[in-house]
């Protein structure tokens, strides 16, 4: 090779992105196997939106000043011209994919779940990346009841006990809906910029809060700084301030919640960074790590907080009339974060061990004609039910019966030239080491006999 053709580095995926290896497959198997289970029995359909959507479609549903849309989109230009970005979230998407496909005709309200890939330019660290999966329930049109939010809260929550989660705690708030909200904003920034009596609290505020005061006051109930959130304890809470409807709908879904046995509490601080939210929010976060976990790594010990949401969700009932389909269509749903599941449950040391998978009928052939006769064979097998491993780019015996060892196989079908010549098969227990020669056609029933 050249010194100028020779590499100059390796390759490594984009920072916050991340390949599924083959030894992680098993596991995250698991968990779409679980996300089908739950949906279908609650009568979930599935639905796959797009993964890139115009960016004008989350500029208006989730608030041009959200953190999503300000900070983290992956944004670009097509050839001719469009503005897309990799969605950041599947809500948005499939409340256009609703109004786009006309799905109300599925059902009133019609019950919809996902799961796949979403993007945010996010600072990378434990449990945040900026390619992760989602999974996701929504409940859209029919009529608002608070049926659907526990319903939705509960496919969340069950989502995460199936995969043996424990010490699960679901944060409820509302925020309101566009009757009582307004006046419940005026008061939170009248506390902030000390008028009616208050102190002046706004040049205290960290410099995101200072803005986010005039575009989007609720957000600073939820700031992580210290300082602000010294601040926020006297803040009024709109649980006072409620309208009757947001009342009596909170009441129901908490009624539905605890009667459903779901571990919740109140945090009047909730109130989720997307704008198309009204009324319930929710998350769900475990307290079965400590939440900051010190781990020993092979360079050096590593903390790695825990302090973050496995699910969120809530209600929206503007979104779709937002989006220009019908007035009136209320929505509701809710979203799983499967790398935290993941984080978690490794730290609580309940992965499946790495690189286990089910133990298969190991093929070795030996010799040219076995060789070229292996593939049809294989087909037989695997038609007639059996589960085959090879490895038919080796050739040597002793290193094919290394890999089915390897491979924790019970059985080995040996096929050599004098096999392979005369339509038959050795069958070899790898256990006992006993074996036998049966005719090829005769293969199939015999190695399901023995297993
Ligand atoms: P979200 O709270 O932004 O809501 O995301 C839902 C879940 O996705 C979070 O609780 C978290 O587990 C996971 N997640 C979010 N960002 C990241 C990240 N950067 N890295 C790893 N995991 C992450 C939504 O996306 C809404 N669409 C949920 C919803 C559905 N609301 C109504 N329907």
């Amino acid at each position: 090779m050249s010194k100028s053709s020779k590499p100059r580095g390796i390759f490594a995926s984009p920072k916050g992105m991340h390949d599924i290896l083959p030894q992680e497959q098993i596991f995250w198997e698991r968990i779409r196997k679980s996300v089908k289970e739950i949906a279908e029995s609650y009568n979930f359909l599935r639905i796959d939106p797009s993964l890139l959507e115009p960016q004008a479609l989350f500029e208006r549903s989730l608030g041009a000043t959200s953190d999503v849309v300000e900070k983290q989109m992956f944004s670009f230009k097509t050839r001719g011209g469009d503005e897309l970005v990799l969605r950041p979230e599947g809500t948005a998407g499939i409340a256009r994919s609703y109004i786009q496909h006309g799905l109300s005709q599925l059902g009133s309200p019609v019950k919809l779940y996902y799961m796949g890939p979403m993007f945010r330019y996010e600072q990378p660290q434990a449990g945040r990346f900026r390619l992760f999966y989602q999974a996701g329930f929504e409940i859209i049109g029919g009529d608002e009841d608070a049926i659907y939010d526990a319903q939705i809260i509960l496919a969340c929550y069950r989502m995460l006990e199936s995969l043996k989660l424990k010490k699960l705690m679901v944060r409820i708030n509302t925020i309101g809906c566009k009757n009582c909200r307004p006046a419940y904003r005026k008061r939170l920034v009248d506390y902030y910029k000390g008028r009616g009596g208050a102190t002046l609290k706004e040049k205290l505020l960290c410099r995101d809060c200072q803005r986010r005061l005039s575009v989007n006051p609720l957000r600073l109930l939820d700031c992580k700084v210290p300082s602000c959130q010294e601040l926020r304890k006297d803040a009024p809470t709109l649980l006072n301030g409620l309208c009757a409807y947001c009342k009596a709908h909170f009441k129901s879904v908490l009624e539905y919640v605890e009667e459903l046995k779901i571990p919740y509490m109140l945090d009047n601080y909730l109130v989720r960074g997307l704008d198309y939210y009204n009324r319930i929010v929710f998350e769900i976060f475990t307290d079965a790590v400590p939440a900051v976990d010190v781990r020993k790594k092979a360079d050096g010990v590593t903390s790695i907080k825990f302090d973050f949401a496995l699910a969120g969700g809530g209600r929206y009932d503007y979104l779709i009339e937002m989006l220009g389909g019908r007035k009136d269509t209320p929505g509701v749903g809710g979203a799983l974060g499967i790398e935290r599941i993941v984080e978690v449950l490794r730290a609580l040391g309940t992965l499946l061990p790495l690189g286990k998978t089910k133990s298969k009928v190991y093929l070795i052939h030996m010799g040219d004609l076995a060789k070229k006769k292996s593939l049809g064979l294989i087909e037989n097998l695997r038609e007639g039910g059996i589960e085959i491993a090879e490895s038919l780019g080796k050739e040597s015996l002793k290193s094919q019966l290394r890999m089915a060892d390897r491979a924790n196989s019970p059985m080995a079908l040996i096929f050599g030239q004098k096999e392979a010549l005369e339509d038959s098969i050795i069958i070899r227990d790898l256990i006992t080491g006993a074996q036998e020669t049966v005719p090829l056609h005769k293969a199939v029933s015999e190695v399901k006999r023995r297993l």
